[in-house]
């Protein structure tokens, strides 16, 4: 179940959750760290046969959450891990009371992935706070909704025609990257978006993995020029 996608980075998708009547395909990140410990963003749901392939390739230090509609297993793998670090936004800590959380997540990578996973925090959302993880190994970019790639394969199966029209017109498909338009709407006060997607662009991403779509394999730096294109220009 697990794909590498490139040395200490490996990716697999779980099942499809349901979201507003929506069926919502979901992903999950598994990096090993310089020392060996792995970081898992958002986790799918747990099953013996991934639990045993993360398992088999370390220690499960760090658990993290890039928004707080990333929750969903959590419960679960801080179980299967009860000495893992179990990290996440603020909205996603006032949100599952019932989790111990090992620290609240923003701008500036706590020691456990500093130098090694930049993060890049959006409040700009009254609904929403997320995290964009760049590893810098892989140049890889980690995103969970703020760029969303569904394929046309995906969305004929999933989605009612006139969904399937909204998703295209705002442009949350496979290679646009846009947000939800509700999400885009809402996104305040883009001045102090902006120079963190510069600079998220400006590390040269080569693949970008989102939770809901297509992962993008190569070109990512030019892929998320397009997908922040909305709050860019
Ligand atoms: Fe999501």
């Amino acid at each position: 179940m697990l794909e590498p996608l490139r040395l200490n980075l490996w990716f697999a998708d779980g099942g499809v959750v349901s979201f507003k009547g929506f069926d919502y395909p979901t992903r999950m990140v598994v990096v090993r760290l310089a020392d060996g410990g792995l970081w898992l963003w958002s986790p799918v749901e747990r099953t013996a046969e991934i639990e045993d392939e993360i398992r088999a390739l370390g220690p499960v230090r760090n658990i993290v959450s890039p928004n707080k509609l990333h929750h969903l297993f959590l419960g679960e793998w801080q179980a299967a891990f009860p000495d893992a670090n179990l990290w996440a936004t603020a909205a996603t800590i006032v949100k599952c009371k019932e989790l111990r959380f090992s620290g609240v997540l923003a701008d500036g990578a706590p020691a456990e992935w500093n130098g090694q996973i930049d993060q890049f925090y959006f409040t700009n959302s009254p609904f929403m706070d997320e995290l964009i993880f760049f590893h810098r190994a892989s140049r890889t970019a980690i995103i969970a909704d703020l760029s969303q790639t569904f394929s046309a394969t995906f969305l004929k199966r999933h989605w009612p025609w006139w969904m399937r029209s909204i998703a295209k017109l705002s442009k949350m498909i496979e290679g646009w990257g846009y947000p939800p338009i509700d999400y885009r709407i809402s996104f305040r006060n883009r001045a102090t978006a902006r120079p963190k997607i510069r600079e998220l662009i400006g590390r040269h991403p080569e693949h970008v993995v989102v939770a809901h779509g297509e992962v993008v394999r190569t070109d990512g730096e030019a892929f998320l020029r397009r997908a922040f294109s909305w709050l860019l220009q």
